[in-house]
């Protein structure tokens, strides 16, 4: 990486929204906030906030108004769907750009509108976020693909299922990026490999897309993905939008899961008859501002380059795996090795041995104002299988939680970097660790039975003193 470059992005720092903010710390003195939780949702770009206010001016109904403003609400609607589209290779003959609310409601979504029974299986792997998981055990037979201790996909388990399960598997469903390893399947090898068995491939692209480039491919190439979800607000973006793009055909037949206005062409007391895709999955008046971020932050990373986004983010990746590896009592899951960091998303999950991950991230938080994640990241499967926790163990902390109690639920603490985190604010965060470690801090937490959360004894703040309706 060069200086240029890095120079570059700290100026962009300047264009994303509150990264300035200061947050009270339990010592009573104020800090700049640290943001680490970008693989849970992004701040706004400045950028982005800019257009969408300049879009406020030309707000109004889109599709079905015929004032002036509709016209121009209608057109930038459907350029942000070109612009998404875009963005993932999608090809307008062979693809539909949906929008929804999230990346967990795009997933739904296809799993309500893929033509499956209950014998049918869908292969997704074991390191799946719960929203590419959960949909398809609703729907078919649910197999998991194995993953390694480091938490990389097996791929000769994976070959070895649809060989056992020829002719049943309709959909290999899998993440782009583990949002808790950050591990990269290489997803158009297990493409082609889904569609010489007869399968599709859905792609779960929440976490993969802010941080490398999406290319569906043409349907004609075997290597092709068929669908891909999107969420805005992991993309700088979080103003309540997420994407399916998928093959048009699959939209073209059937009928869609919510029915009502914008759905339909024609229809009579007796009878509908639905429009074509993707008008046909949109029911209701749709989210224009959140799709107008949305491409508005695309256009953003497109103009600073995918792979200049990979660089940097790989160079702060191994400079924080350097910085951990050198501190006492951390364990890091997942491939720990800095020179791999191009290989894989900035995301690593830890603990510290003797801490409860949910007292690491109070610390954190109240005495040195960086926000981060704990806890099982909506991947209980993968989690405990990182964590060694046998089924019998498992089957106790269930119990715990069932009766309210999460004090025991085993858990890691994730950073995630964006584009606009540094170097300096890693050397904070692993100044903080190993003073932890240590057992050097001032508070005295208490822990929330039904939480697990712990809380610094004697500190509370009204969140309304910060920001009031
Ligand atoms: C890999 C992955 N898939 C899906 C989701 C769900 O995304 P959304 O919040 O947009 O529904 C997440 C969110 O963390 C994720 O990390």
């Amino acid at each position: 990486m060069t200086t240029t470059t890095l120079t570059s992005f700290d100026k962009l720092r300047e264009s994303v929204v509150g990264l300035h903010q200061q947050v009270p710390l339990l010592d009573g003195s104020f800090r700049t906030y640290i943001n680490f939780d970008n693989a849970a949702s992004t701040p706004p770009l400045g950028g982005v906030l800019e257009k969408v206010n300049a879009f406020m001016e030309w707000y109004s109904s889109v599709h079905r108004g015929s004032g002036f403003k509709s016209q121009i609400s209608t057109s930038a609607f459907e350029e942000a769907r070109r612009i998404i589209g875009d963005f993932v290779g999608a090809r307008p003959a062979e693809h539909v750009v949906i929008f929804g609310k999230n990346a967990s409601e795009a997933i739904n979504k296809l799993a309500f509108r893929l033509s499956l029974n209950p014998q049918d299986v869908v292969l997704v792997s074991l390191m799946e976020h719960h929203s590419n998981d959960l949909p398809w055990r609703a729907r078919a037979q649910v197999e998991h693909i194995e993953v390694d201790a480091l938490g990389q996909l097996d791929e000769t388990d994976f070959e070895a299922r649809l060989a056992r399960l020829a002719g049943r598997v309709k959909l290999v469903a899998i993440t782009g990026a583990s949002n808790v390893t950050g591990f990269l399947p290489d997803i158009h090898r297990l493409a082609v490999k889904a569609h010489q068995a007869g399968a599709q491939i859905l792609v779960d692209c929440a976490q993969l897309a802010p941080h490398r480039r999406v290319d569906m491919l043409p349907l004609n190439n075997p290597a092709h993905l068929d669908y891909v979800a999107l969420s805005a607000h992991k993309m700088y973006a979080p103003f309540g939008t997420g994407v399916l793009v998928g093959r048009r055909d699959t939209f073209e037949q059937g009928e869609p899961e919510y029915r009502g206005g914008g759905t339909i062409k024609i229809v009579t007391p007796t009878t509908v008859d639905w429009s074509s895709p993707p008008e046909k999955e949109e029911a209701g008046s749709p989210n224009v501002v959140g799709a107008v971020a949305m491409a508005a932050a695309i256009k953003f990373m497109q103009s600073i380059g995918m792979a200049a986004i990979a660089d940097h983010e790989a160079e702060l990746t191994a400079y924080a795996l350097e910085k951990l590896a050198g501190l006492p009592r951390i364990e890091i899951y997942g491939d720990a090795v800095p020179g791999n960091s191009r290989n894989r998303l900035g995301v690593i999950p830890f603990n510290i041995a003797g801490f409860s991950h949910y007292l690491v991230a109070a610390i954190l938080s109240a005495e040195w104002g960086i926000g981060v994640r704990n806890g099982c990241f909506c991947a209980h499967p993968y989690l405990l299988h990182l964590m060694g926790i046998a089924e019998a163990e498992a089957e106790k902390v269930r119990q715990n939680i069932l009766n309210n109690d999460r004090r025991e639920m085993p858990g890691m603490v994730r950073v995630s970097f964006g584009i606009y985190n540094t170097r300096e604010e890693i050397d904070v965060l692993a100044q903080a660790l190993s003073r932890i470690a240590a057992g050097n801090y001032a508070g005295k937490y208490y822990q929330d039975k039904e939480s697990g959360e712990f809380r610094p004894e004697g500190w509370s703040f009204d969140p309304r003193e910060y920001f009031d309706l």
